[in-house]
Formats: C-alpha cells, sequence, structure tokens
C-alpha cells in the first residue's frame, strides 16, 4: 500500500529514486520522503502531500552528491498524513534511516517496552519502532543482518522494508514479511522497490524476495539470508518482459484511457498459448496435474470479485461445476465447511490484497488445493497458491482496475472451456463458436473503442450532475452492472448502485426519479424481454435511462447507446470497455483526478 525504493550505484540517487517514486505513486501518495548518507549523516527529506512537494523541497537544496538512497511514498495506516508520520524514520541516534510497507501489528507493546528502555518517539507510526529495534539490535553486534535478525525475530505483522546507515554509504539492507518487495539488478548498480515500475527504466534483471528473506546490498553486490537462520538463499534472476511504455502512459491522458484502449492487445496476450485452434483445445498445463474441482470457492475483492461473479454463470452452464464466490474479507473469517475435492480460486490482480491473501491461507490451512489467478509474476498470490495461472495483462497503474478485469474474464472463460473439455461436458458449439470469436474480438474491439469513448464523452455532459445512478442487468450482465457502478463511483465520487434488474421492484424502485438516472444493459439475449419490462417500470416513475444495447432491440429509452452484435458471453467484452469509458467521461468532466481517486489505493495490503 506504500511504495518503496532504494538505490545503491553509479547514478546520484536523489533524482533515481524520485522518478522511482513517482511511478509507485498509485500505490499511496498521501505523503513522502527520502534519506542518504553523506559525509558521515543522515541526509532527510519528507514532505506531507504528493510527491512534488518532496520535490520542492529538494529543489531549494545544492547539488547533491550522493549514489545511494531510500525513497518512500505513503498510504496512511497508522498515524495522519503528515510530515512528522512521512518515511524515512530515524533511529534515536540518527546512525539509521528506514522506510516500511505494512503494519507492525505488535508495535504499542514494543514502542511501550522500548520507551521504558528510555527510547524517545517521534512519530505515531508502527514504523518507527523498527528503526529503533535495529539500533538496539546493533548495541549486540555490528553484523547488520543479525542486528535486523533479532530485531524482526520480536516483530509481529507485516512489513517489506529498507535501511541505511550513516557509518557505511552505499550499502543498503532490505527485508520482507507479506507485503511485496524485489531486487532490481542492474550494471554497476542496484535497487530494491516494492514493484517493478520503479526501476524499470534502469534494469529489467529482477529477483523476488519471499517472506522471511533479507538481503545486503551495494552498488555492485547483492546477496539473500533467511532471517530466521542467516543462511544464504540462492535466488533466481528473472527477465521481466515489460517495456517502460508499458509503465508510462504512451501518449494518454491517464493511465486509465491507456489501459482501457490496451485491452485487445490484453484479450491476445492472455490467449497466446492457451488456444489450440487447430485441434480446438484449451490448453492450461499450470492445471493438468488438478482434478476438475467438485466445487468452486472463487476469492477475491472488488473488481476481481464482480470478475468471479460472472464467471459463475459460464462455470455452472458449461463446466457443470457449482460455484459460490465469496467476497474474501468475508470469506476469510468463515467457519468453513470444505470438502477435498473443493477448490479455491483465488483472483487478484495485484497479487497482494490482504483479505484475498487471507483466503488463501485458511484454505491451504484447511488442506484445500488454492489456484491463484493474478497479474503479477511472482506476487505473493502466486507463492502461496498450489497452482498459478497469469493474466498477462502488462502493469496495470491507474487505481481504477480496467484491462486486469478484461485479462481476468478472458482467463476464466478458458478456465471454463477446459474444465467442461476435461468433464466432456461442454457443448463442441459452444468450443467452436468460442474460439472463432475470441479470435477476432481483439480486432473488433480496437475498432470499435473510439466510438465507444466518443459516445460516452457526450453522455457524460447530459449526466455529470447526477447524484446517484442505478446500474441494471441480468444473467451474466448482473455483475458487469455492478462492474459499472463500482467504476463509476470510485473515480466520479457519483453515487451508484449495481442490481440485478430483476429485484428493482423489491425497494429500491422506491428511489427513482429524474434526477436519479438509469445505466441498463438490455442486451439482444434470452433475457431482454424481462430486462425491457423492468426499464418500462423505471420510465413509468420518470427515471432517465442510459441502455447499452444491440441493432435492431427495438428499445425505446432516454439515451440508447448500441453496440456491436458478438456471441453469447464475448459481448461481455464490448460492454465492459463501454462501463469503464463511461466512468472515465464522467470524472475527466468533473475534473477529478482519474488515475490516484481519493481514499483509495492500488492494492489494498491491510485488511
Ligand atoms: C477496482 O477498480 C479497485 N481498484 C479495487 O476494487 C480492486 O479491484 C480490489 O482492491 C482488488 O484488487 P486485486 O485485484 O489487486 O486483489
Amino acid at each position: 500500500m506504500c511504495g518503496i525504493i532504494a538505490y545503491s550505484g553509479h547514478r546520484p540517487s536523489v533524482p533515481v529514486i524520485v522518478e522511482g517514486l513517482k511511478r509507485l505513486e498509485y500505490r499511496g501518495y498521501d505523503s513522502a520522503g527520502l534519506a542518504f548518507a553523506l559525509s558521515g549523516q543522515i541526509h532527510l527529506y519528507r514532505a506531507s502531500g504528493k510527491l512534488e512537494v518532496l520535490e520542492e523541497k529538494l529543489a531549494s537544496e545544492t547539488i547533491i552528491h550522493a549514489t545511494s538512497g531510500i525513497g518512500h511514498t505513503r498510504w496512511a495506516t497508522h498515524g495522519l498524513p503528515n510530515e512528522q508520520n512521512a518515511h524515512p524514520h530515524l533511529d534515536p541516534t540518527r546512525k539509521l534511516a528506514l522506510v516500511h510497507n505494512g503494519i507492525i501489528e505488535n508495535f504499542q507493546k514494543l514502542r511501550e517496552k522500548l520507551i521504558k528502555q528510555g527510547h524517545e518517539f517521534q512519530s505515531e507510526t508502527d514504523t518507527e519502532v523498527l528503526v529503533h529495534l535495529i539500533a538496539r539490535g546493533l548495541q549486540k553486534t555490528s553484523s547488520f543482518p543479525e542486528a535486523i535478525s533479532w530485531a524482526l525475530s520480536q516483530v509481529e505483522g507485516s512489513y517489506a522494508f529498507a535501511l541505511i546507515c550513516k557509518d557505511h554509504p552505499g550499502k543498503i539492507w532490505a527485508a520482507r514479511q507479506s507485503s511485496p518487495l524485489l531486487l532490481g539488478v542492474g550494471t554497476g548498480e542496484n535497487f530494491v522497490a516494492s514493484d517493478i515500475p520503479a526501476f524499470l527504466q534502469y534494469t529489467k534483471e529482477v529477483v523476488f524476495l519471499e517472506d522471511g528473506e533479507l538481503v545486503e546490498m551495494d552498488a555492485s553486490s547483492w546477496q539473500v539470508y533467511s532471517i530466521k537462520t542467516l543462511k544464504p538463499v540462492t535466488k533466481k534472476v528473472q527477465h521481466i518482459a515489460w517495456d517502460v511504455q508499458a509503465a508510462q502512459k504512451g501518449g494518454f491522458k491517464h493511465f486509465m484511457l491507456k489501459e482501457i484502449f490496451e485491452q485487445p492487445r490484453v484479450i491476445r496476450d492472455c490467449l497466446a498459448g492457451r488456444l489450440d485452434r487447430k485441434d480446438e483445445r484449451v490448453l492450461l498445463a499450470e492445471l493438468d496435474d488438478l482434478p476438475v474441482p467438485g466445487r468452486l470457492h472463487i476469492v477475491a475483492c472488488g473488481t476481481s470479485y464482480h470478475a468471479g461473479l460472472w464467471a459463475k454463470y459460464l462455470f455452472e452452464k458449461w463446466a457443470h461445476i457449482p460455484v459460490e464466490v465469496e467476497i474474501a474479507s468475508e470469506f476469510r473469517y468463515r467457519h468453513l465447511i470444505l470438502n477435498p475435492d473443493e477448490l479455491v480460486l483465488a483472483i487478484s490482480q495485484s497479487g497482494e490484497t490482504a483479505d484475498t491473501l487471507a483466503g488463501i491461507r485458511l484454505a491451504r490451512g484447511k488442506g484445500i488445493k488454492v489456484v491463484g489467478l493474478c497479474n503479477v509474476v511472482g506476487s505473493t498470490v502466486a507463492r502461496e497458491s498450489d497452482r498459478v495461472i497469469y493474466t498477462q495483462a502488462g502493469p496495470e497503474i491507474s487505481v481504477a482496475s480496467t484491462k486486469a478485469m478484461c485479462s481476468q474474464l478472458v482467463l476464466l472463460y478458458l478456465l471454463t472451456l477446459y474444465w467442461g473439455q476435461r468433464q466432456r461436458v461442454l457443448p463442441h458449439d459452444v468450443l467452436s463458436r468460442s474460439i472463432h470469436g475470441f479470435s477476432s474480438l481483439p480486432d473488433i474491439l480496437e475498432t470499435e473503442l473510439p466510438r465507444l469513448r466518443e459516445k460516452a464523452a457526450s453522455l457524460s455532459q447530459e449526466y455529470a450532475r447526477a447524484r446517484s445512478f442505478f446500474f441494471l442487468g441480468r444473467g451474466i450482465n448482473y455483475p458487469l452492472a455492478m462492474e459499472g457502478a463500482l467504476k463509476l463511483k470510485e473515480i466520479s465520487y457519483i453515487h451508484a448502485e449495481g442490481y440485478a434488474a430483476g429485484e428493482m421492484k423489491h425497494g429500491p424502485i422506491a428511489l427513482i426519479e429524474p434526477a436519479f438516472p438509469t445505466f441498463a444493459l438490455a442486451l439482444n439475449d434470452e433475457l431482454l424481454p424481462k430486462v425491457k419490462s423492468n426499464l418500462k417500470e423505471v420510465e413509468a416513475r420518470g427515471g432517465k435511462i442510459i441502455a447499452l444495447t444491440h441493432p435492431r432491440t427495438d428499445l425505446k429509452v432516454t439515451h440508447p447507446w448500441e453496440i456491436p452484435l458478438l456471441w453469447g458471453p464475448l459481448n461481455s467484452f464490448m460492454v465492459l470497455p463501454a462501463l469503464q469509458l463511461f466512468a472515465y467521461e464522467m470524472a475527466v468532466y468533473l475534473g477529478k483526478d482519474v488515475d490516484q481517486p481519493r481514499n483509495l489505493a492500488k492494492s489494498v495490503t491491510v485488511e
């Protein structure tokens, strides 16, 4: 939830750190700071607010010669988002500086104990106890790994931190437990960061740290140790195919718009290597040695949860697998009764969502197999699941998830076909029409996206003054209606509710009036007649209606929005970007901070 970067190399470190923090701002941005060791002391710069406030502070400094240092961009969990609580935090003697992402769950107890030992604290954060503990550890040993290991043996909770010392300029120590942290291995320079985009422009060679691992590094070397045993750990350097452009805006005004327009490429990439068009087979080798589940529990949050709800309709219809879709923060506290033939499918773009991770750990603790479906290679969900299938959507920077959901729907669709095939219950025409449809879908979408955006922009001028919106759908369009509502509220701050269209008459319809418009998904499927009668009920009460529909559905509503007709569930890949672009254009029209909406973070790594 916070962004960390540490650098040691041949470049001036302050610009490298600031640039890296810019790429991590989506992880949290209510305060920022950096520190470096130079001429025998720690130099510390911190500011509350966005990163540019810190940059202004740095601009007034003369040239800074440091070639190593640590940086942090924060999303507050303990302590107000102000300068005093901004990272880095120092020990009492100003010998050490530390930046941290995570939550030290027993920090109060540790703080009280340290205060009794004469320590004084400068902040309200949980982080500060970490640097004080390590300072105490260094009173017992001159070995940093030993001192860090001793300190962490007292800590409960999650952490990913980086540490520097004024007596060892160029040296960086970092460790992780339940929060993401990775190494960037360069030539004559090394990085530690929360996420790949922080250093992608300098190196694509990455080492993913696991929980319980500590790294000691400088400009020319790095070594990973087990925190507990301090034994060296051999690690693999992985090459990341993402290019810098993929993590930048590529000419679009916002990351969100770029990522919406990336969806045709995302569909291609997600399908890559998974469709045998000649033999008409779906290939998911990662799952070949797992039995087809007797029942599936999909566990996720937010947009990923909506993707799971959507997939439920397909799994039941084409793979004959009963499915329960669970909000992870509820699932993790349930008294679960699971049979051995059941399977948990954890969906997470970031692979770091705390509630989803807790669901995985709960299921695995009961001996239930878990399949992770995520976007970030080497993420914690990926490493803690029994099997992982990657959506291959590339970095999703905008807080609002768009292309990630598209890739999740593709992969879930493939998973339905794959398990349906294995069970020999998948109708052949479904398989061939799906494979054929997926082949042409990216090109159709590429052509249609500019038109969808134009329509969304014109509607936004008409509806931007609404204070509330209903989003209605039936069948697989019901989860999409919920997603449309989530997108609108999270970036335009307009209240919106996604509802099953048939449920309106059970109360919510009392809200309908001219100032409370409805966005309906009235597509040309077997449920269209039912949706039409629901919309008549809305119109009879003066409610204005935008309706996504297909040609020749003869829909009489305030604003019909025709989109190309595709086959079956493939229509969802045209509906989804329309909903995303409607929310996007409404937020832009209202002048909102589209990529970094208030109160939100890209990855919710605490519960
Ligand atoms: C979606 O636009 C939101 N950013 C949020 O609901 C997100 O989908 C949710 O936090 C789950 O994140 P994950 O997929 O990374 O686990």
